[in-house]
This record gives structure tokens, C-alpha cells and sequence, in this order.
């Protein structure tokens, strides 16, 4: 990344779709649990790379509403997973001065998992740094209808779209500015519906295992060359 484009554009705001792990297993003749291990070593230098060029925020899928429609093995291993990664970064996220955030329907996450995530929330709440979102059980659609669940119960409607932001699931966390999804598939598959309105999006063939620093950078650069407009001329 030129310096100019650090100057200049740098997203503020990275939101990832990590896709691909079970291809990446699956080209290796391996169970889809391997991708899904591997995936999670791939977060770790993701969030590393992105605390070292300076990111704000960084938003990352890791299990979709939708995803619960899987076999129950790999949902089983995915909550564990999940529970063990969240355990075993505590100490590291916390050194780096990274503040967790878990957005979702976190009341259908297993009570093992919650309280890992629940423990690192905590324990990284005063944290300064990286502002890192974890989307477990995660669809926009449901964050969209929880919100109006919300709304209806407070009994005072949201008269207007920042009223209606601060229903979301964390209305501090910013819009994304850039959205990356590995994997080879072009679409959003129900993920930040509405904080993406005006996200740039990227998207590229490497499997979320295989996504590496210099692919970081290559998304961030090309965000950089991207004109947003917003609606105007
Ligand atoms: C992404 O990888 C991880 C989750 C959705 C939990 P996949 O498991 O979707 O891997 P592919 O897309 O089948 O390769
Ligand atoms: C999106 O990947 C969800 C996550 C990465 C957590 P999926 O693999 O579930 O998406 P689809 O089914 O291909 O759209
Ligand atoms: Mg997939």
C-alpha cells in the first residue's frame, strides 16, 4: 500500500464474509472441520494485520443465522471452535489493546460458547485499539426485525434512519466502508443489510484460509482507487 493511499483512503471500517474453508479442506481431501480450524488461524493474522495498519474497526462473519441449517456435526464443531478460539485469543487481544464485540442472536449460541464470548467481551471492554465484531448467529434480516421487535416494545417508533441505527445490535459500530468476501461467490448472504447501503465491495477467489497480509493490503489499495459518491455527482 503506497503511503498515499494510507493518507488518502484508508477504509476506516473492514467488514469480512470468510468464506471458503470447507473448499479449502475439501481440495485437501480433509474433513471441513480442517478448513474451519484453518480459517481461525487465518482470522489471527488477519486481526494482527489490521491492528498494525491502523484499521478502526474490523467486522468479521463467523457463523450466520442461516448456518445453523448446517449438519449438527459441523455446527457442534463450529460452537466449539468458537469457544476455544475465544478462550485462547483472550490473552493475546487483550495485549494488543483490542476491544471484542459479539453482534447476533446470541440467546441460540450454546451456553459454553456464549460465556467464552461473553468473558472476552468483558474482559476487553476498556481496550483502546482494534475495534474487532465478532457476527455470531448473525443475519441482517434478523438484526433488522429484532430492531423492530425493539422499537415496538418501547412503544416509540423510529422516526428516521439514525433513530432507527440505534435499535441495531451495536449502533456505536460504524458503517463499513470497504466489504471483503473470499471464496469466489459475489453476494452479501444476509450479512450487515443495512450498514452496507454505500459499502465498496470487494470480492476475491482466494479461500478465507488462504487469505493472507499481502491480500489485506491488495483489498485496501483497491479501495483506494474506488470513488465513492454517495448519491451525488
Ligand atoms: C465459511 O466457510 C465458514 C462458515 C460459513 C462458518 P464455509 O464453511 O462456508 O466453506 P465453503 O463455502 O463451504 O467452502
Ligand atoms: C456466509 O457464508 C456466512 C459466513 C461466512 C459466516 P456461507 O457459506 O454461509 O454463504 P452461502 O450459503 O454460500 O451464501
Ligand atoms: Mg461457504
Amino acid at each position: 500500500m503506497s503511503p498515499k493511499h494510507r493518507d488518502l483512503k484508508a477504509p476506516e471500517h473492514i467488514a469480512v464474509i470468510m468464506d471458503g474453508n470447507g473448499r479449502w479442506a475439501r481440495a485437501r481431501g480433509l474433513p471441513r472441520a480442517f478448513g474451519h480450524r484453518e480459517g481461525a488461524k487465518t482470522l489471527h493474522e488477519v486481526v494482527a494485520a489490521a491492528a498494525g495498519l491502523g484499521i478502526g474497526w474490523l467486522t468479521v462473519y463467523t457463523f450466520s443465522t442461516e448456518n445453523w441449517r448446517r449438519p449438527a456435526r459441523e455446527v457442534k464443531g463450529l460452537m466449539k471452535l468458537i469457544a476455544e478460539r475465544a478462550h485462547a485469543e483472550q490473552a493475546g487481544l487483550l495485549e494488543s489493546n483490542a476491544r471484542v464485540r459479539v453482534i447476533g442472536r446470541l440467546g441460540d449460541v450454546p451456553p459454553v460458547s456464549r460465556r467464552k464470548l461473553d468473558d472476552l467481551v468483558t474482559t476487553t471492554a476498556a481496550c483502546t485499539g482494534l475495534n474487532f465484531t465478532l457476527a455470531i448467529s448473525y443475519g441482517g434480516r434478523a438484526e433488522i426485525i429484532d430492531a423492530c421487535r425493539r422499537a415496538v416494545e418501547s412503544g416509540h417508533p423510529p422516526s428516521d434512519e439514525n433513530e432507527f441505527r440505534q435499535l441495531l445490535y451495536d449502533p456505536t459500530i460504524p458503517d463499513p466502508d470497504l466489504l471483503i468476501r473470499t471464496g469466489g461467490d459475489q453476494r452479501i448472504s444476509n450479512y450487515l443489510l443495512w450498514q452496507s447501503a454505500y459499502t465498496e465491495l470487494y470480492f476475491t477467489e482466494t479461500l478465507w484460509p488462504d487469505f493472507h497480509r499481502a491480500e489485506l493490503e491488495a483489498a485496501i489499495a483497491e479501495y483506494g482507487r474506488r470513488q465513492r459518491r454517495f448519491g451525488r455527482v
